[in-house]
């Protein structure tokens, strides 16, 4: 019987490109760069699986595909926002993600923003690197202590609960969370958090706030203005979300005006692009989107994308379907 065709549009680790190219007839996008709405269109014409990650934009101009051979979209990654879900079901796309092998290493990379922003880590490396550090001194860099203050999480998925496990366990911090739906009693008491019934009653207590809900329109601007203004003056916004959960130019005046007391960003709306006004911030900790970027995550994602693909394809429903 043929292998089925299939179509990954970024590179992948070599040991999963290698896996996959033993069980189907592999394309790579050898130019390892973010296709047009075009040419994702064309692969979807022309493969029985396409596989795309968080730079795709598989629109719903992407997907308007008169005659599509696709049948699943094996996504590299957890969030799937960049898929238009409409599109995908008016098509009858099956849509998988990559849960759960991630979450560790998102959530280090969520505490590492955290640290690096209340004792000023970036401000510190800019500084030395310029040369303009002048020695110790009582007064130089001061910033806030992490150990026992209270962390409030937005989204108690799988990567909320390890930074919680991180902070609780590590940090002796405080846990509150904010998550649409109730948390069973045993998973909160694992890191001793607290729900709260809405956002606003979580800002206004904490000393950092760490973001960790989808993205997409549902979230889009979930803070805002109005609700920077609920934060305590000197507490911190991490996120490792999505770009688009956060209105930039909100942040950006809260960060200019010192409203807050700073941020730490991995994620951005319209990332690569990155808003001047924020790299004006000095209070401001910027990432480039490296949550899952370790070589086990890396590995696992890809790893955890045949899963699904040999499900699909041995007519099973895949573990991580999502459409
Ligand atoms: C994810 O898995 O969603 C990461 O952000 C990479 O897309």
């Amino acid at each position: 019987m043929a292998k089925p065709s299939v179509f990954v549009t970024r590179r992948w680790p070599a040991a999963v490109e290698a896996t996959l190219a033993e069980h189907y007839e592999v394309q790579l996008n050898t130019s390892d760069r973010p296709l047009t709405p075009s040419e994702l269109r064309e692969q979807l014409g022309k493969f029985d699986a396409v596989l795309p990650t968080v730079t795709d934009r598989l629109t719903a101009e992407a997907l308007d595909v008169k005659a599509a051979r696709t049948r699943i979209l094996g996504n590299y990654g957890v969030g799937y926002s960049h898929i238009c879900e409409t599109s995908a079901r008016e098509l009858g796309l099956t849509v998988t993600n990559t849960p759960d092998v991630l979450s560790e290493c998102t959530a280090d990379i969520a505490m590492t923003l955290l640290l690096m922003v209340a004792r000023r880590a970036g401000e510190g490396e800019r500084e030395l690197r310029a040369g303009k550090w002048t020695g110790w001194r009582p007064t130089h860099l001061i910033g806030s202590k992490v150990s026992g203050k209270t962390l409030g999480i937005i989204g108690y998925g799988r990567i909320g609960q390890e930074m919680a496990r991180r902070a609780h366990h590590g940090f002796g911090m405080k846990v509150l969370v904010y998550n649409r739906s109730p948390v069973a009693p045993a998973v909160l008491s694992r890191n001793k958090a607290t729900q709260v019934n809405c956002i606003d009653e979580l800002l206004p207590r904490c000393d950092f706030v760490s973001l960790h809900c989808p993205g997409g329109a549902e979230n889009r601007h979930l803070i805002n203005s109005a609700r920077l203004d609920q934060m305590k003056p000197d507490a911190f916004l991490i996120n490792t979300a999505r770009g688009e959960v956060i209105d930039e130019w909100a942040l950006a005046q809260a960060l200019m005006y010192d409203l807050i007391g700073g941020a730490a960003l991995d994620v951005f709306d319209g990332e690569p692009r990155i808003p001047p006004d924020l790299m004006q911030c000095d209070n401001l900790v910027m990432l480039p989107h490296l949550g899952s970027a370790t070589k086990e995550a890396r590995e696992a994602m890809g790893f955890r994308v045949l899963d699904n693909l040999a499900d699909f394809f041995s007519g099973h429903d895949p573990r991580d379907r999502v459409i």
